[in-house]
């Protein structure tokens, strides 16, 4: 079902854990080109500035971006210990709305702070290194389990809209959203899948596109404001898209534009899924008001193809993400299962 070699991967880490390699998302379709960020700002930089993004993603390549780099910190435990905590505080404070990010980092500190004080650096290192990896491998198994419990839901054939981009190049793999929709196809269903072009950076348009093209699953690409439309005619028979952050309530951060979604599927009576790993769920937050949300430059709303599009002097907004509250909802999909919103906080008690 899953194999490794043919389908996207966001990142590779070579076999001796010495390079991290990055597949460039800002330059597709076009181009496929990798950087290998070599140290802490290197990382860094490719989440800011989304030569990777996606919620999972970003944690993977933050995780075992640090992993390569601390093969260049200090020796000495003490300073070492104090290299690898700034290095996280640099790491979280690139994008603020995606939890896996603060997930990953969370578990190389807890993995450090647990070997006894005198540790040394060699031993050090590869604690970060195995946890990372731990990680990344922990999201490819439960996006291939998420696509398991989502797939049934599906309809057999019409259309199915996703928005924005939570497929393998979002993740270590798969996909949540995209992986669904390819279990879909897999299992022999019949659907098309729309996918929102995703304004401003055209993460649809670009990249859902594209690695849906590579896989043989069919795609027709539509501008955000179509959706409406389509739905009245009949055509979409569901809808499902990632998250960045899930609230204890079951309120959804994703992509902007996904809250619109979620009100046109509630007015048309259509189910509108969400795919998301644990990984991605805030039990601390009560709810998604609490969910910080990322505002970026005006650029990327202002310009397109190095060209300004606005009027010089007519400010823009850039909200990169919206909340869906829960009631929009019709399941949140997991690797355990797929859970009505309200039962999420349930659900993880019984998880322990
Ligand atoms: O700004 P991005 O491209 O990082 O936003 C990505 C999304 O909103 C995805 O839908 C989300 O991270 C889920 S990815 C599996």
């Amino acid at each position: 079902m899953f194999d490794a070699e043919s389908y996207v991967r966001p990142f590779v880490l070579d076999e001796a854990g010495l390079t991290l390699r990055v597949l460039d998302q800002r330059k597709l379709p076009d181009e496929e080109t990798w950087i290998e960020p070599r140290d802490v700002e290197a990382v860094a930089v490719a989440i800011e500035d989304l030569y990777v993004r996606g919620a999972p993603a970003i944690a993977c390549v933050a995780a075992l971006g640090l992993a390569v780099c601390v093969r260049a910190f200090d020796d000495e435990p003490l300073r070492f210990r104090a290299q690898l905590e700034q290095a996280c505080v640099r790491l979280s404070n690139t994008r603020p709305t995606a939890v896996n990010l603060f997930v990953a980092l969370r578990e190389i500190r807890e993995a450090i702070a647990a070997l006894p004080a005198d540790a040394d650096a060699a031993t050090m290192r590869a604690v970060v290194m195995s946890t990372a990896k731990a990680h990344a491998e922990g999201d490819l198994v439960s996006c291939l389990a998420m696509a398991g419990h989502g797939a049934p839901l599906l309809p057999d054939d019409g259309a199915v809209l996703t928005h924005c981009n939570a497929g393998a190049l979002a993740t270590a793999g798969y996909g949540t959203a995209l992986g669904v929709l390819r279990r879909g196809r897999e299992l022999g269903k019949r659907y098309t899948v729309l996918a929102d072009e995703t304004r401003p950076v055209l993460q649809g348009a670009r990249l859902t596109a594209w690695e849906l093209q590579h896989d043989g699953v069919p795609v027709e690409v539509i501008a955000d404001n179509m959706a409406g439309a389509l739905m009245a005619a009949g055509e979409i028979k569901a809808a499902v898209v990632g998250a960045d952050r899930i609230a204890r309530n079951g309120d959804v951060a994703n992509k902007i534009g996904t809250f619109t979604v979620a009100v046109l599927c509630k007015h048309h009576g259509i189910p509108f899924y969400v795919a998301a790993p644990w990984t991605t769920i805030d039990l601390s937050l009560p709810s998604g008001d609490e969910i910080p949300i990322e505002q970026r430059k005006p650029t990327e709303v202002m310009c397109h193809g190095g060209k300004q599009l606005t009027p010089a002097g007519v400010g823009v907004r850039n909200p990169a993400f919206d909340v869906t509250p829960a009631a929009l909802i019709t399941k949140i999909i997991t690797e355990t299962g797929a859970y009505d919103p309200q039962e999420i906080a349930a659900a993880a008690s019984e998880r322990g």
